[in-house]
């Protein structure tokens, strides 16, 4: 079988990296892909989002499975595309996939089916939203309803700085068609996870815990990012949480989705507050996490092409899958001055000692090749993925990896994985 990936980001080499180890696998092709997953893969010069140039080389070239990664195109239906078409294809329908790409439905969807997370109000008039604030005060939760890349989640200690991010979103719109509606919710203290599941709509398969490191700096300082590290599994997450989360959230949502007539097929991300009062959750995505990705698939033990088959045709309930127990880590390796401003077209050295290391694996992001060099082509450049039999032992081989490589100007945070040690020592 022939197996498109789409997207070009550190998850999805991983994804071509472990689809293209699938013995039913004849080739993996990946759309736009970048240097590094064409290691792995054969890139194809279409963009994530250019649908129907996606579903005509799917048509074209033999397409058993199409993976997506990102989720842009599954907001804008992909799914629905390739299905009217017979394709393939592994993820939610437009419909479902507003779990993610609406912040108020998904807030309105765990409101109506008492599924635990912030209370919030949501608003369509920026006098509205700050009278709001006004009254409850600060701190609180800005969010543009639509997709923002993540950035447009605010979290606001003063009502001042409240005012000026519904100004942002809804007056100044920096955020574009995303702001036309506002969640204003209250802040929730505690450790973050991410609970990420396979799901058909009826069986539910939990992937092992993970936690993700949002802020650009050591010691949860600076701005957010897109993820500057992951682990899995997450101590924080106990065998009791995980038992609860299953059932009070990611059990529950799916089964919402069904009485809302949106059955969800595919993966479903659940970004979970572990609170005094129990998890509660943040966000819904509608997609694997970037980069949680990267340590989960190092463990993930079974063949993933039988599980992607079998959560799109509805016979999740039928697989095994096995997972290694022991943990893997990865360090993102940035542009300085990421998520802000940054320069790109830097040289990247060291990537062939790397490869020698065992139970390492760098998986490229924002790269690109320049001749026979390799050069930084983005904001998250590279995650450097290591297993251990302990955490521990996995965060020490992945910054002996990162010690390897070189780029001018790299930044990466140094305590990914600290607190999981700090928990577990
Ligand atoms: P989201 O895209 O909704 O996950 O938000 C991005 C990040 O903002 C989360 O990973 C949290 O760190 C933070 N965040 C979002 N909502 C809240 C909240 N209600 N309380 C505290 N932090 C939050
Ligand atoms: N790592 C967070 C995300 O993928 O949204």
């Amino acid at each position: 079988m022939n197996v498109l990936v789409v997207g070009g980001g550190g998850r999805e080499h991983a994804l071509a990296w472990k689809i293209a180890r699938s013995p039913m696998v004849n080739r993996v092709f990946c759309a736009p892909g970048n240097a590094g997953i064409a290691g792995v893969a054969e890139c194809v010069d279409i963009r994530a989002t250019d649908i129907p140039r996606l579903r005509k080389f799917a048509r074209e070239n033999d397409i058993g499975l199409t993976v997506v990664g990102p989720e842009a195109p599954l907001v804008d239906g992909i799914v629905n595309s390739f299905n009217s078409s017979g394709l393939k294809v592994f993820g939610p329908t437009q419909q479902a996939a507003r779990i993610e790409g609406s912040k108020v439905l998904a807030k309105q969807l765990m409101r109506r089916h008492n599924i635990p997370t912030a209370d919030f109000r949501t608003f369509a008039s920026a006098g509205r939203a700050k009278a709001y604030v006004e009254m409850v005060g600060a701190p609180v939760v800005v969010k543009a309803d639509g997709l923002a890349a993540g950035k447009a989640v605010i979290v606001c200690q003063t009502e001042e700085e409240a005012n000026e991010a519904i100004d942002r979103i809804m007056v100044r719109k920096d955020f574009g068609k995303s702001g036309s509606q506002v969640v204003i919710e209250s802040k929730l203290e505690g450790e973050e996870a991410s609970m990420i599941a396979f799901t058909d709509g009826e069986t539910i398969a939990v992937m092992p815990s993970a936690q993700d490191h949002k802020p650009a700096y050591d010691g949860d300082k600076g701005p957010n990012t897109g993820g500057m590290g992951a682990y899995s599994p997450a101590p924080v997450v106990t065998e009791e949480l995980t038992t609860q989360i299953e059932r009070d959230i990611l059990v529950q949502t799916v089964h919402a989705m069904n009485r809302d007539e949106k059955p969800y097929s595919g993966v479903l991300y659940a970004g979970i507050m572990i609170t005094e009062d129990g998890p509660k959750v943040l966000e819904y995505n509608c997609r694997m996490g970037d980069p949680e990705t990267q340590p989960l698939l190092m463990r993930l033990r079974s063949d993933l092409v039988p599980i992607l088959l079998a959560t799109t045709e509805g016979r999740l309930d039928e697989m095994e899958i096995e997972w290694d127990p022991t943990p893997a880590i990865c360090v993102v390796m940035a542009s300085g001055g990421y998520p802000v401003g940054y320069k790109t077209g830097y040289p990247i050295e060291g990537l062939d000692e790397v490869e020698e290391m065992e139970d390492v694996m760098v998986f490229h992001a924002g790269v690109r090749r320049e001749g026979s060099q390799v050069v930084t082509a983005g904001g998250r450049v590279l995650g450097v993925t290591a297993r251990g039999d302990t955490i521990r032992q996995a965060r020490d081989l992945a910054y002996e990896a990162v010690g390897k490589i070189h780029f001018k100007d790299a930044h990466w945070r140094t305590d990914i994985g600290r607190k999981a040690i700090d928990r577990l020592e």
